[in-house]
């Protein structure tokens, strides 16, 4: 196992958030190309950032910019595990590392229930999707029914501590959400 992989990852994704402000989009598939890379190797996360929860899934921070640049999160999904339908106020970069993870994009309708956007897909290991909207609303599940999944979050914020939303399936009434840690964070600095 090797941390260097996650802490090559890190001060990747810090020189990015660094720069000069360029195009979003331009800044997330560099960091989308760079945790392609982190995800080829399956020997660096720590066993206690692997573990599930017997009741919901799981959100262990690997670590959380000072700056509140970014975080990068593993979630750690149970067999039949789900979030609920929920935004991030924030953009996102998010691939799998083991298992698989079901994403199902909605739209919110006013007084309607919440319909699909688009068609809910699959995400294998060294997959890699994009958030580029923080307003953008999905809901994510481990695709498998006899295996933990694990995937590594990367977002635009410190995540546990981020004011978003969940929305109610039937209805689509949103409720205020911040979802915290399990742990505190793996590492708390990058090596200079
Ligand atoms: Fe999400």
């Amino acid at each position: 196992m090797s941390l260097q992989r996650l802490q090559s990852y890190l001060s990747t994704v810090q020189a990015i958030c660094a720069a000069p402000a360029g195009l979003p989009g331009d800044h997330l598939h560099r960091i989308a190309d760079a945790l392609r890379q982190l995800l080829r190797h399956d020997d660096w996360l720590p066993d206690a950032y692997a573990q599930p929860h017997p009741d919901h899934y799981q959100q262990y921070p690997l670590y959380i910019d000072p700056a509140g640049r970014f975080s990068v999160v593993s979630f750690v999904w149970g067999p039949g595990q789900l979030t609920p339908l929920h935004d991030h106020q924030t953009w996102g970069v998010v691939g799998v590392l083991r298992g698989a993870e079901l994403s199902e994009p909605f739209t919110l309708r006013p007084g309607l229930p919440p319909a699909a956007s688009g068609p809910a897909h699959t995400l294998m290991p060294g997959d890699v999707e994009l958030i580029a909207n923080g307003a953008d609303v999905h809901r994510v599940s481990n695709a498998l029914a006899n295996q933990v999944s694990i995937s590594i979050h990367t977002y635009g914020s410190n995540i546990g501590q981020q004011q978003r939303h969940v929305f109610d399936p039937q209805h689509g009434a949103a409720k205020p959400f911040v979802s915290g840690y399990a742990l505190p964070p793996l590492l708390d600095s990058l090596p200079a």
